[in-house]
């Protein structure tokens, strides 16, 4: 970086108009408290919002979202006044011109230096034309918006390190599209808007993309790639974001997608098999990192723009790649002990779990540990008048696990010299306020935390010990008992076969 002035983080933001997109996701959410907490000199927030889905004005969603707990902290510093200075703009990311109004779009071209891009659909699962349309489209929009902002420091463009996954081994720079797929971003773009969902999936060829969703995003990386001669461009690639480790509060999180959805399965007592690897490791980022590591990447676009360097495009892959990392397996088995811990205060059965690497093995497993059972438990169900559930809900599991295997069982290293490099330049308190590097967490601690949090407050559990001890006690004998019954009759019978096939006789 050419020599110019050292700026800490809030005097990098001082004074600045930022806009955000996504303000209202799990990533943005955690962004804008902390932006508001430690940069007391921000001008403005603009948040681009949809309206919600009961026809909630995008004003009235920001006021409402301003007043849940996640900013208590705020408030309770005497910090309240700064949650006036974040605005409302009616848009939508999957519409032509972010579905700005003509006014809006002049302001924000007049006022904004910083615009961070959150907002995707992170869907594996959606139509090529929906992803296209908004993860793809929708950074063409917010790049064009980005063009015509006069005073634009910085641009970051949140992606995936998951969108390069052809190598094992992923460097922080733009990769090329798979060769398989002809069109650039510019004609794929078109034939969205063009062709139907059937006739778009056969026409556009993915190649190695696992999906709709890393496909859309790397596509949206090229129009980046595309526009880093015109402004300054950070492409920031977050890892798995799991909840947070202490901010904005301990454990925090809007959702419960992703490994920890499969802990609380278990925990619960609904999933007893698992796809995953001992040795892969899922690389797994607490929100904090990814919001620090967000604002540390808009501040070297500052400092970079306020040098008065040439545009251009940095890539940071934030990952605990060669630091601390978790397997699927550890995270499962963190999970048991929490829940020894605290157990549930409600579960369908005592909570165990056999883990494996084979499709084919994971596929009778669940057959035995899953459907078997299910289809007793339904048919009870059905006898009782009461709507079946069970079989359904195994399937979709079992759907899901195995289309997810291409992550569960691959192992990646996104590598990250350029995130934590990040730190390189700053002040010994803003290393702190702003760490990267959580190797130092103790992950059981954790674990116990995120999921004590999400059956808090996801999962409005009931929390109360003496209930939930007496539950588990229950189960557990109950799981014991069946297992004694199920070793007996599996003995019964293979002594039965083994007479009958090797010693002719009829002594049972
Ligand atoms: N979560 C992860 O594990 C992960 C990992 C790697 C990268 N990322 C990236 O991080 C970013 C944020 O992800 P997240 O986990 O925060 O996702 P999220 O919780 O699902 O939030 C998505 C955000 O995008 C907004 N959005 C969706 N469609 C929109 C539209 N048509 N117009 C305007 N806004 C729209 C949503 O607004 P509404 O409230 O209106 O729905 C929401 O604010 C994404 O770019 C994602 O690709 C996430």
């Amino acid at each position: 970086m050419a020599a110019g002035p050292i700026l800490s983080v809030s005097q990098a933001f001082d004074g600045k108009v930022l806009l955000l997109t996504g303000g209202s996701g799990f990533v943005g959410k955690g962004l804008l408290e902390k932006l508001l907490r430690t940069c007391p000199g921000i001008r403005k927030v603009y948040v681009l919002l949809r309206a919600g889905k009961a026809g909630t004005l995008p004003e009235e969603r920001l006021r409402a979202m301003l007043k849940e707990p996640l900013f208590d902290g705020l408030r309770a510093a005497g910090y309240g006044d700064r949650l006036e200075r974040v605005s409302a703009v009616a848009g939508d990311c999957a519409s032509t011109g972010l579905g700005l109004a003509d006014e809006d779009r002049a302001r924000l071209q007049d006022d904004v230096q910083v615009f961070i891009h959150t907002a995707a659909s992170v869907r594996f699962d959606d139509p090529l034309k929906r992803a296209v349309l908004l993860n793809t489209r929708g950074a063409r929009e917010a790049a064009a918006l980005a063009s015509g902002m006069r005073r634009l420091e910085v641009m970051v463009h949140v992606s995936t390190t998951y969108c390069n996954t052809h190598a094992n081994v992923i460097e922080e720079r733009v990769y090329p599209m798979p060769a398989e797929t002809r069109e650039d971003w510019r004609e794929i773009i078109s034939l969205a808007e063009t062709l139907d969902e059937e006739a778009l999936e056969s026409r556009v060829a993915r190649g190695y993309q696992p999906n709709t969703y890393t496909f859309s995003k790397a596509l949206a990386e090229q129009i980046m790639k595309d526009h880093s001669d015109r402004f300054n461009i950070a492409v920031f690639r977050p890892a798995i974001v799991v909840g947070a480790i202490k901010e904005p509060m301990p454990g925090w999180t809007n959702n419960l997608n992703g490994p920890f959805a499969l802990c609380i399965g278990i925990t619960k007592g609904l999933v007893h098999t698992a796809l995953a690897d001992k040795d892969a490791v899922i690389d797994m980022v607490p929100l904090e990192m990814v919001v620090n590591g967000i604002i540390l990447a808009a501040r070297e676009g500052i400092v970079r723009s306020a040098a008065g360097e040439a545009p251009g495009l940095r890539v940071y892959n934030c990952s605990a790649a060669h630091r601390k990392t978790l397997s699927v397996c550890d995270s499962i088995e963190c999970a048991l002990k929490s829940n020894a811990r605290a157990p549930h205060d409600r579960v369908l059965w005592h909570p165990f779990v056999v883990a494996t690497s084979s499709v084919a093995v994971f596929t009778l497993l669940s057959f035995l540990l899953h459907f078997l059972p299910a289809v007793l438990v339904d048919a009870m169900l059905i006898l009782a008048s009461r709507r079946p559930w069970l079989v359904r809900t195994y399937w979709k599991i079992y759907r899901a696990t195995v289309s997810l295997r291409y992550f569960s069982l691959t192992h990646w290293v996104f590598e990250n010299d350029k995130f934590y490099a990040l730190l390189g330049s700053l002040g010994a308190e803003d290393a702190s306020t702003f760490k990267l590097d959580m190797s130092d967490v103790d992950e059981m601690e954790y674990v116990h935390t995120h999921l004590q949090y999400l059956r808090r407050h996801i999962l409005k559990e009931n929390m109360d010990p003496k209930a939930a001890r007496r539950n588990q006690t229950a189960m557990f004998v109950l799981d014991r008992c069946t297992r004694v019954v199920l070793l007996y009759f599996a003995v019964t019978w293979a002594y039965r076969l083994f007479c009958a096939l090797f010693l002719r006789s009829n002594i049972l």
